[in-house]
């Protein structure tokens, strides 16, 4: 009795914990708490669960705890934020794995159906489906995103219509099953074609929209997880999973926002390919090319700087050297801001943790609606490895495939300053005429190198 009180109290606890971290994770300033707050909350749910009576033996719980601890503590501690996606897919893979297994160990554990209530069934279904498809969609998108696999979609002739069979398919024997429980052998199909089902929606998906698809399979294994909960009537798992299932989808649609995409684009449009890039052929036109000195004079004394952060400034890893330079412009009476787009990097959130690791102050960074309109009243807009997300070409050219994405108004400000290795495109693999354009100064290499530089100059100016 006390021993079921206590298990019900810490899930409770837990929940209450999630739902708190999640809250918190909302805003930059309060993310950090966020994350120590899940991280109450899963702790609470493990002892929990360890006191349970259903526990026989503890020895393999120990086993995986050590397996786990293995893994897990190089992948937090070495695996570099520009590979965080492919890290992200691998997490769905192990936990919609997870989810899977439960699933066929109940329906084993159960006479392999015979004595599942139809309820029942229709949960260990749904966990089953919807946690073997995210494992190998999962696995798919970490092989695509580590390069493992070619990035760029893979498709063939009659693709949708194989897909759209899979799912008939995988739905008519889930409600077979759901009918008649005692069938291992609707079971095991059903798991096959969720894993046939996972690998061919996620082959014709393009590196560039892969973000989108994991934070969809990420919802996908929230669901699986709920649906265990379900089936082996575990209340933290069900509050979890339904809560991961319904963050995964939201951040799903703000991203597809963002990119001005829909769903259905997103899993059948073959984005983001390197035929996509072909396609747009050089433009040719002149690039003003300028050195540390020049620009180092006109960023000492500009009254009004927005600083754009991109991609290229978590490759460089120069968030420290933005932060300096910053701090130089404003210690000679310039304003520094810096804007924030909603897709800039390769995960959400990815700008507010670089700049975060920095110490910038988080009333600095501002969201593209708040910044856009500041940028024609800006001396100086500093784009640090951003190059999508300041493409003029998504408001002016209809044929471009980024065309309609919301983006930050570099092109307004007074006069921009890029920085970038050279002038090869972003993710989208598309021209940008932001950097021919007549306000625009490119000032070439690595931007920690070109950074370090710059404050050395603006330092003696
Ligand atoms: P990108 O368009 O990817 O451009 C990054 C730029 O950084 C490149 O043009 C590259 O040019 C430059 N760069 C790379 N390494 C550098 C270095 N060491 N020093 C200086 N520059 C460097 O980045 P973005 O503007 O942040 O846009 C993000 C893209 O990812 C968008 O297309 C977005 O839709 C996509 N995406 C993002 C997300 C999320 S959630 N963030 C999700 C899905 C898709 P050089 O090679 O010439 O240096």
């Amino acid at each position: 009795m006390i021993r079921t009180l206590v298990i019900q109290g810490s899930y409770l606890a837990a929940s209450v914990f999630f739902i708190l971290g999640l809250r918190s994770l909302t805003r930059p300033d309060s993310a950090r708490r966020g994350m120590q707050q899940a991280a109450v909350g899963m702790l609470l749910a493990v002892v929990g669960t360890l006191l349970h009576h259903e526990i026989v033996e503890y020895r393999w719980i120990l086993v995986g705890l050590g397996v786990g601890a293995v893994a897990g503590y190089p992948m937090g501690m070495w695996v570099p934020m520009t590979a965080m996606p492919q890290r992200i897919a691998a997490s769905h893979l192990f936990g919609a794995l997870a989810a899977t297994l439960v699933g066929v160990a109940e329906f084993a554990k159960l006479g392999f159906g015979a004595q599942v209530p139809r309820p029942l069934m229709a949960a260990l279904g749904f966990e089953v489906l919807f946690g073997a498809l995210t494992v190998t969609g999962s696995f798919l998108a970490f092989a695509k995103l580590q390069e493992l696999l070619p990035g760029a979609p893979i498709t063939f002739r009659g693709q949708n219509a194989l897909n759209a069979l899979l799912f008939a398919a995988a739905l008519g024997i889930f409600g077979w099953l759901v009918h008649d429980p005692g069938s291992p052998r609707a079971f095991a199909l059903l798991v096959a074609l969720a894993l046939a089902i996972g690998l061919s929606v996620v082959l014709p998906i393009g590196g560039a929209d892969m973000p989108v698809v994991i934070s969809l399979l990420n919802s996908y294994a929230g669901l699986a997880s709920a649906a265990t909960g379900f089936a082996i009537g575990n209340d933290v798992l069900i509050i979890a999973g339904a809560l991961d299932g319904a963050s995964g989808f939201i951040l799903s649609v703000i991203m597809s926002r963002a990119m001005n995409r829909s769903f259905r684009n997103v899993l059948f449009g073959a984005f983001g390919s390197p035929q996509a890039a072909a396609a747009r052929g050089a433009a040719g036109l002149a690039v003003r090319a300028i050195t540390a000195e020049d620009a180092a004079v006109r960023l000492a004394w500009a009254r009004s700087v927005i600083v754009v952060p991109g991609y290229g400034l978590a490759v460089a890893q120069a968030q420290h050297q933005i932060k300096e330079l910053a701090d130089l412009i404003e210690r000679n009476g310039g304003e520094v801001r810096y804007a924030i787009h909603p897709v800039a990097g390769r995960m959400p959130g990815h700008m507010n943790v670089l700049l975060a690791e920095a110490d910038v102050p988080y009333e600095k960074l501002k969201e593209m609606e708040e910044v856009n309109p500041a940028f024609p009243a800006c001396d100086v807009a500093l784009v640090v490895g951003a190059n999508d997300v300041v493409n003029p070409a998504a408001r002016s050219d209809p044929a471009s495939p980024i065309y309609g994405m919301p983006i930050l108004d570099v092109d307004r400000a007074k006069s921009a300053i890029v920085l970038k290795r050279s002038m090869g495109p972003g993710f989208a693999g598309i021209e940008n005429p932001l950097f021919t354009a007549e306000r625009t100064s490119m000032l070439f290499g690595d931007a920690r190198e070109s950074l370090r530089r710059l404050v050395e100059l603006v330092k003696q100016a």
